[in-house]
């Protein structure tokens, strides 16, 4: 009842009686724009660090395309503060590159062709490395995998031009390596006599099958269903189609549209929804 004289719907409330000095109003004041403000500033870096890759990009964009290659070839994705251990040409072909170039997809360079080389080799080896870090035509920079180092992409450039007859040593790093000489020599052997082959000795009963799907299958699905790459479910082989042919044709579709697990939208490529489902047709028959 000290406060009768001063109006008394604001001043008899608890928190006139908080705030006695000035000193506590700079406080209070003070903390009013700052918790807001710190709250702010966590959410935000909530939200920007779960969001992580691709929010907002196009999910048909080489680097998505290429995030969800990477699972498949069991990349890491490694932590930007931890000390990264750099790959050798070999081990960044196998993670990335390989996805198109082991197979020749989309007019890539085909591991181990010394045809389709020959006339990039010219071009020299920084002018390689430059290409494949920036990207040209449809190579996308670094393959599509921005986690990888300049020098990882370096390596496997030289990897991938020493496997058609180049002579271009692996950069040096300072991370401790001692497989450059091994690479080049055990390279032109390795992947490229496993890229998959186009052509498939399965019979498959594809007389009501659009043959734009069957095209579409032997140009991009093939790249992994052929050698059931990445544990993508291989031609012809009834036991991995099953659970997938039990979920019924179009849960096979939506998820070939849209994507699941390793296997990326469409499989990477721009097919309409009737190829993919006649491409998905052509290999459900291969594998009754
Ligand atoms: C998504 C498919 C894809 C991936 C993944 C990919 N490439 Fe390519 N790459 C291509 C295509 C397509 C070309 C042909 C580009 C052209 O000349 O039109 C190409 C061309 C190249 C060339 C020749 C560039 C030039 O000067 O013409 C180099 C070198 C190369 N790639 C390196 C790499 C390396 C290294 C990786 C892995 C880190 C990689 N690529 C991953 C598709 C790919
Ligand atoms: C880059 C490798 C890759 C390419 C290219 C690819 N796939 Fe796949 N696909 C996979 C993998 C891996 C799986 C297994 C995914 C899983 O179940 O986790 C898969 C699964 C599938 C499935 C079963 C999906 C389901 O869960 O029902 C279908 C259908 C399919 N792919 C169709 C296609 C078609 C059609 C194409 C070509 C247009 C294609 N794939 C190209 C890797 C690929």
């Amino acid at each position: 009842m000290s406060n009768t004289e001063q109006k008394p719907e604001e001043h008899n409330e608890g928190h006139s009686a908080m705030i006695k000095t000035p000193k506590q109003l700079l406080v209070t004041v003070a903390l009013a724009f700052l918790v807001p403000i710190a709250i702010i500033v966590m959410l935000v870096s909530l939200v920007t660090s779960t969001m992580g890759a691709g929010a907002g990009s196009s999910a048909l964009s080489p680097e998505a395309i290429a995030a969800r290659i990477q699972p498949v070839a069991g990349f890491k994705l490694v932590d930007a503060n931890a000390v990264k251990e750099l790959k050798t040409g070999q081990q960044v072909y196998e993670t990335t590159c390989t996805a198109c170039h082991g197979a020749g997809i989309a007019g890539a360079p085909k591991f181990g062709d010394n045809g389709a080389w020959g006339e990039l080799l010219k071009l020299g080896q920084d002018e390689l490395v430059k290409n494949a870090i920036h990207g040209i035509r449809a190579m996308p920079a670094k393959g599509g995998n921005p986690s990888l180092d300049d020098i990882e992409v370096a390596r496997a450039v030289a990897y991938m031009a020493n496997a058609a007859g180049a002579d271009f040593k692996e950069p040096e790093a300072p991370a401790p390596e001692g497989e450059e000489a091994d690479a080049a020599k055990t390279d032109a052997a390795a992947p490229a006599a496993e890229a998959p082959k186009a052509t498939e000795t399965v019979a498959a009963d594809d007389s009501k099958v659009d043959p734009a799907g069957i095209k579409l299958y032997d140009t991009i699905c093939f790249a992994c269903h052929a050698a059931g790459i990445a544990g993508a479910p291989k031609f012809g082989d009834q036991a991995a189609w099953k659970p997938y042919i039990e979920s019924g044709m179009d849960t096979m579709v939506q998820k070939a549209i849209h994507g699941v697990g390793a296997m990326p939208p469409r499989g990477g490529s721009q097919a309409s929804d009737d190829e993919i489902r006649a491409a998905i047709q052509h290999m459900v028959n291969a594998a009754k």
